[in-house]
């Protein structure tokens, strides 16, 4: 307990959270699935999702987190001796190694691309020559895996030596430079030819495109990016003190993570339209328009190193709060030393992380219900896992909680005037498990 306890206490812990929940699921995720789902309508049902399940569910986190101090599987325990809904803290653990090994291997991409920005590789070429750069790269076994490794060995360092604290302070600088620059690189993505079409594509929504497959594609694109349903914020809600205001923090959060979001699309869209690439191009296509967007630019080579610097440390903040979730279970529940539950932790995600990275080229024929290792870890742990784990927290919170301690945590025992306790409440007992529950009817056809 101590080395968490002090962990997070001494770091500014809705930092932490901001830095949990921006990273590549803003930058790489969003745009690609926005663009898989046809733009406008995708976005909108996004930011629907964001509203009504979001930030009921990020409440409804750190409610249970705060209210206890404890680790979600002891939490729920405390708030309801004997009640089954603590096994919400497996759904959290599984998830959170599946999200960390497919993640390590997009952040491995990442670091590659940073490096190669360095040695100024990315600069001055044609857009389809980024598309080879990408392709070679993604298509080679020894160098995907060994970039995944190279970021797991850094993610390692980082938690197993308890340095959490040096990297947040880092990236409360960094995190808003990084926002400067993606709003540099949004008017710099505007002056493009074709940007209008990129901003139709994003802004004006058609929804006669709405299928099953959006909506629960949208649902776990919120739940992804705001690190929610897997009891990450839970955890760091634990370190909250008393005077935290948990509605006002969970709206900063939602609200910044959905701006820097929408930023990368209205960088990504235009440039998309104005290359003549292709939207729907899937994972790979921030690495294909990214290097193209830069090297248009005066300056093009600094651009291209400070952006990838800045999104590897974003990735970062975000992999060290999957870690915690794993570790904390490992040295609170089964007293396991923090040294061995790091080493455990790397060591699964390396194993399962280099069946991702082969995704790409070995084993890009090998699937599973149609999908790679790869989309099969992340649809399953985004789409499925994460709303689930979502459902079984906002029920809990609902209806199981003591109503007492779920008001007075959202008015700081009766120091907050909440006007929105009531509608808070409503969708955390209604809304989102309703919501979830028929965007799970409907993926399956039975609604
Ligand atoms: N929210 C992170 C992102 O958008 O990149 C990803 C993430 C972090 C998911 C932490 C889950 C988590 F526990």
């Amino acid at each position: 307990m101590s080395e968490r306890a002090q962990f997070a206490t001494k770091m500014g812990v809705i930092a932490a959270s901001v830095g949990s929940a921006v990273g590549l699921g803003n930058i790489w995720r969003f745009p690609y699935e926005a663009g898989m789902h046809g733009g406008g309508a995708f976005i909108a049902i996004y930011i629907l999702c964001v509203l009504f399940l979001g930030i009921p569910v990020i409440i409804a986190e750190f409610i249970i987190g705060r209210s206890t101090h404890q680790n979600a599987n002891s939490a729920i325990r405390t708030l309801a001796p004997g009640s089954k809904f603590r096994y919400v803290s497996y759904i959290g653990i599984c998830s959170s190694i599946m999200i960390l090994s497919f993640y390590s291997v997009v952040a491995g991409w990442i670091a590659e691309y940073m490096f190669q920005s360095l040695l100024g590789g990315l600069n001055g070429h044609s857009t389809q020559d980024y598309a080879k750069t990408f392709n070679a790269l993604a298509g080679s076994p020894w160098r995907s895996i060994l970039w995944t490794y190279l970021f797991l060995g850094a993610n390692f360092l980082i938690i197993r030596k308890g340095i959490q604290k040096g990297i947040e302070k880092i990236s409360n600088f960094m995190m808003p430079v990084l926002f400067l620059l993606l709003i540099i690189f949004c008017i710099n993505s505007l002056l493009l030819p074709n940007a209008k079409e990129g901003l139709k594509f994003m802004f004006m929504p058609d929804f006669s495109q709405v299928s099953p497959s959006m909506v629960v594609g949208a649902m776990g694109q919120a739940f992804f990016s705001l690190s929610l349903g897997l009891t990450c914020l839970l955890t760091y809600a634990s370190y909250f003190n008393n005077k935290t205001p948990l509605v006002k923090s969970a709206t900063i959060i939602a609200v910044l993570d959905t701006c820097v979001a929408v930023l990368a699309g209205v960088i990504i869209f235009p440039a998309v339209f104005s290359f003549g690439a292709e939207p729907a191009a899937g994972p790979k296509l921030v690495f294909e328009i990214l290097p193209g967007i830069f090297g248009q630019m005066p300056g093009g080579y600094f651009w291209s190193l400070a952006f990838f610097i800045l999104l590897f440390f974003a990735s970062i903040t975000s992999t060290i709060s999957m870690s915690e979730i794993f570790i904390t279970f490992c040295t609170e529940e089964h007293k396991m030393s923090r040294k061995k539950a790091t080493r455990l932790n790397t060591l699964i995600a390396m194993v399962l992380g280099t069946l991702c990275a082969l995704s790409f080229n070995l084993l890009d024929d090998f699937k599973i219900f149609g999908k790679t290792i790869f989309d099969l870890f992340d649809y399953v742990s985004s789409n499925i896992l994460l709303p689930a784990g979502g459902f079984i927290l906002a029920v809990f919170v609902g209806w199981v909680m003591d109503k007492k301690i779920v008001k007075e945590q959202l008015t700081n025992s009766g120091e907050l005037n909440v006007r929105t306790m009531k509608p808070i409440i409503f969708c955390i007992r209604y809304v989102a498990p309703a919501a979830i529950v028929l965007i799970f009817l409907y993926v399956t056809g039975l609604f």
